[in-house]
C-alpha cells in the first residue's frame, strides 16, 4: 500500500489553488497517490459576481478540480490543508467542511495521520502564521502528527522562510512566485516522506 495524500483546500481567487497544485505535485513526485480536492463554495452568487477574479476562479475550477468529500478523508493516509486567511483565520468554506467530520473523528479515522497546512494572505504580515496555527488546532483534536516544513531545507528561505507552512503574500493580485511554489512542492514531498516513514514504523 502506498502513501495516499489528500490535498484539500479553499481558494476564492486562485492563489491557494496554485499552492495546492504545487503541494500535490510534490507529493506525487514521491510516488504517493494524490487527490487534489477543493471544498464546496458557500458564498452566494451575488458575492462571487461582485469580484471578477472570484467568479473567474469558481468557473475555471468547477470542472477542473473535484469537490472534497468525507470519503477523501477516510481514503487518505496523509493530509495537506490550504486556505486563504480571513482576518487571520481559516475560511468558513474550509471550516464548514471540517465541521462535517465529527463522525470520522469519533471513529478515530484521523489518528496518527501526518498533516500539514499552507496559506495565502494579501499582506506580508497579514496573518499567515495565525491562519496555519488556527488550522492546526483542528489537527491536534484529530490526533494527527503535524508536519511543519520548519527549516528542514535551504530552499524554504527563498520563499520567505516560514517554518509553519508555505505562505504567500498575494498583494495587489500577484500569483505565487516560483520560490513559493517550490516551497509548496517541498511541503508535499516532505509530507509524503514523513507519511512513508510512519507507514514503515
Ligand atoms: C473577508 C476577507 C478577509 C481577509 N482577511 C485578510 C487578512 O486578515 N490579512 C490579509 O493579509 N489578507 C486578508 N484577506 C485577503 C486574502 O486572504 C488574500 O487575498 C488571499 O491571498 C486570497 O487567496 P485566494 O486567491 O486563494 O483566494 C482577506 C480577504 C477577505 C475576502
Amino acid at each position: 500500500m502506498s502513501v495516499r495524500v489528500a490535498v484539500i483546500y479553499y481558494s476564492a481567487t486562485g492563489n491557494v489553488h496554485q499552492l495546492a497544485k504545487a503541494v500535490a505535485e510534490g507529493a506525487a513526485s514521491r510516488d504517493a497517490e494524490v487527490r487534489l480536492r477543493r471544498v464546496h463554495e458557500l458564498a452566494p452568487d451575488t458575492a462571487v459576481d461582485a469580484n471578477p477574479a472570484w467568479r473567474a476562479h469558481v468557473d475555471s475550477t468547477k470542472n477542473e478540480v473535484q469537490e472534497a468529500t468525507l470519503e477523501d478523508l477516510e481514503w487518505a493516509t496523509a493530509y495537506a490543508f490550504g486556505t486563504p486567511t480571513r482576518f487571520g483565520n481559516v475560511t468558513s468554506q474550509l471550516k464548514q467542511f471540517i465541521d462535517l467530520t465529527g463522525g470520522l473523528w469519533q471513529a478515530g479515522v484521523f489518528h496518527n495521520k501526518p498533516a500539514t497546512s499552507f496559506t495565502s494572505a494579501m499582506n506580508r504580515h497579514g496573518g499567515q502564521e495565525s491562519t496555519i496555527l488556527s488550522m492546526n488546532n483542528v489537527l491536534y483534536h484529530w490526533g494527527c502528527v503535524i508536519v511543519p516544513p520548519g527549516y528542514t531545507d535551504p530552499l524554504l528561505f527563498a520563499a520567505g522562510g516560514n517554518p509553519y507552512g508555505t505562505s504567500w503574500a498575494s498583494g495587489g493580485g500577484e500569483t505565487p512566485d516560483e520560490a513559493t511554489l517550490e516551497a509548496a512542492r517541498y511541503q508535499g514531498r516532505h509530507l509524503a516522506d514523513i507519511a512513508e516513514r510512519l507507514r514503515m514504523s
